[in-house]
């Protein structure tokens, strides 16, 4: 049975869930944003210890105005009741994407950083204005500067995570996409090296724990050799 330590999610299908359900995209955000904190709960209870969830990506900010500001409202509304009931949580959150672009949510998002990081229970990562191209290229240009500055001698992969956004964060073991699309959509491709993949058709505020209980069964189906191979071959 593999161990399911980091569960990485690509929140998807909020507009398609409100458009089914006859209610505005903005009703598809709000409950989805609700059904992050179900499924904090639900991960934790069942020993995962790392879950990222992909809120909002760089390429996100081409949506209408009234939705991306519905949706930086509700981020901004997350990070209040998160500072709020940080010691009842006891979750450590962390924000990864390019915070030079996320306006009044970095000061809340620094704190919350703050106030979590030694608490011990699930690792919340949330992705906001992520893009992992955005990340490699980032790290690209840190390695060069402390290359060039004699800071760093030898490039390797091991070096390269630790400029990442991620850095600290173990690799997603499996990155599990809701509402039928089968793409990563610029999400953790660095990271993604061995990820196992999993698709599923309900979109983001109907996976419940039942999905979930799905999700970790197949996971725990998979054979992950890492480019070896099986032992009895
Ligand atoms: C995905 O559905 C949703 C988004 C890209 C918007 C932001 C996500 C949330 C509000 C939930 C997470 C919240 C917190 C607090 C971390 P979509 O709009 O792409 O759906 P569609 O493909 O059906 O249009």
């Amino acid at each position: 049975m593999n161990t399911l330590n980091h569960l990485a999610i690509i929140l998807d299908g909020n507009g398609r869930w409100a458009k089914s359900k006859g209610l505005p995209r903005k009703a598809g955000h709000v409950a989805g944003a609700k059904n992050v904190e179900t499924i904090c709960r639900a991960v934790h209870k069942r020993g995962i210890k790392y879950l990222t969830v992909y809120a909002f990506s760089t390429e996100n900010w081409n949506r209408p105005e009234d939705e991306v500001s519905a949706i930086m409202k509700l981020f901004d509304s997350y990070l209040d009741t998160c500072i709020k009931d940080c010691e009842k949580n006891n979750m450590v959150i962390r924000l990864i994407g390019d915070r030079s672009g996320i306006g009044k949510l970095l000061p809340k998002v620094e704190l919350l950083e703050e106030k979590s990081k030694n608490n011990t229970g699930l690792n919340l990562t949330i992705a906001i204005n992520y893009g992992s191209r955005n990340e490699i290229c980032h790290a690209a240009e840190k390695i060069a500067e402390d290359y060039k500055a004699g800071k760093i001698s030898e490039i390797n992969d091991e070096l390269f995570s630790d400029y990442l956004y991620t850095k600290d964060i173990p690799d997603p073991d499996l990155i599990l996409r809701t509402s039928g699309e089968q793409r990563l959509s610029n999400f953790l491709l660095w990271q993604a090296a061995y990820s196992e993949f999993l698709f599923v058709e309900k979109p983001w505020p109907d996976f419940d724990e039942k999905e979930l209980d799905k999700a970790i069964e197949a996971y725990n189906n998979r054979d992950r050799r890492y480019g070896k191979i099986k032992e009895d071959n």
